[in-house]
């Protein structure tokens, strides 16, 4: 295939492109389910009607015209990319972020991939005696960010294409009111927006992952759990009170000391998760809560936020 014509016609690079085609080489894909299973499936897998209703209309039917030669590659050498490493736990890009207004199969492309690992994952989820209930509160997280995606007017997409490829590979499960995420030796944390980040429900998720993980890896021996995340920015507690949830979180963590991540803007990051939106101006931005205030008053002030990282014994 000629590499370069390929990235033209997708609006990325050529680099881009050659990932892909370097990371799946000829390694099997996976089929999609079928388009009249697809309302259940999207419904189990938390997808809103107004998303479901979307992803439907751009379905990869064999004849679709929405559906180019170069999408259809893409689409079956990213989900081969990402199934080839099963069972993998660092960050993966599925593909390149692509040109997402040029219509329903672009805008969903990895949706698509993700949907047709949803088998394979489950499978492996089964070898490991994960029981279903786990499994589709888990996957479900697809729902969840593409409800998200749409509040921040499709601005957030680039991050969770990568995000949702640790779901489809065994790596992340959520157990109560946290999502659990296999390391070395170190299990990660990770807060879904899903209410409040009680320290009780905290407690109980914990406590469910010190059974969870021994019982269906146990060839896996995790010693910590860890974090990294604008929530354990200390500077939080100069405006948050002590019996905030988030300052009663960080209480649990030892904190590493900071380090600047590549690619990663904490200021950026604060944005996303407290304000969803990464393009609306300062000043434009609600004041309705303490961490609301505090986040705008901090910037204006010429601070900065940073990204954190922390951990505790298990
Ligand atoms: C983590 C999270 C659940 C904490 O919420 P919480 O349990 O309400 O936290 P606290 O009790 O510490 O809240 C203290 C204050 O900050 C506000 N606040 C907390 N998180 C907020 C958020 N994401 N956006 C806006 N305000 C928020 C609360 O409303 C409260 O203010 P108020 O007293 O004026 O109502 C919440 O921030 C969230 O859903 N975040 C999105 C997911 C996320 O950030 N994950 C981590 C990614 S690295």
């Amino acid at each position: 295939m000629d590499l370069e014509d390929t990235a033209a016609r997708l609006g990325v690079t050529v680099e881009e492109v050659g990932r892909v085609h370097r990371l799946a080489g000829d390694r099997p894909s996976a089929p999609l389910p079928a388009k009249a299973d697809a309302p259940a499936i999207l419904d189990r897998l938390g997808v809103r009607p107004d998303d479901a209703a979307e992803v439907v209309a751009g379905w990869p039917d064999p004849g679709s015209p929405l559906w180019t030669p170069e999408l259809r590659w893409l689409l079956d050498r990213s989900t081969a990319l990402v199934r080839a490493d099963l069972g993998g736990h660092q960050w993966l890009p599925p593909g390149p972020a692509l040109p997402r207004d040029r219509g329903p199969a672009w805008r969903h492309l990895y949706v698509y991939a993700y949907l047709a690992l949803v088998d394979v994952v489950t499978n492996y989820h089964r070898e490991h005696g994960i029981p279903d209930a786990v499994s589709w509160t888990t996957l479900a997280d697809l729902g969840r960010n593409l409800a998200i995606d749409r509040r921040m007017n499709r601005e957030g997409w680039p991050v969770m294409q990568s995000w949702l490829t640790l779901h489809t590979r065994g790596a992340v499960y959520e157990l109560g009111r946290l999502q659990h995420h296999r390391g070395d030796t170190a299990l990660s944390l990770h807060i879904p927006d899903s209410g409040p980040l009680t320290p009780q429900a905290v407690t109980a998720s914990l406590d469910e992952a010190r059974a969870f993980f021994p019982r269906h890896f146990p060839d896996e021996h995790y010693t910590a759990f860890s974090c990294g995340s604008w929530l354990l920015d200390p500077q939080l507690r100069e405006y948050l009170p002590e019996d905030s949830n988030i300052v009663r979180f960080q209480q649990r963590f030892e904190l590493e000391p900071h380090e600047e991540q590549e690619g990663l803007d904490a200021d950026v990051e604060v944005r996303r998760f407290v304000f969803r939106t990464l393009s609306t101006p300062l000043e434009q931005l609600p004041r309705d809560t303490v961490l609301q205030r505090a986040v705008v008053d901090h910037l204006r002030a010429g601070r900065h936020w940073y990204w954190r990282r922390g951990r505790f014994p298990i």
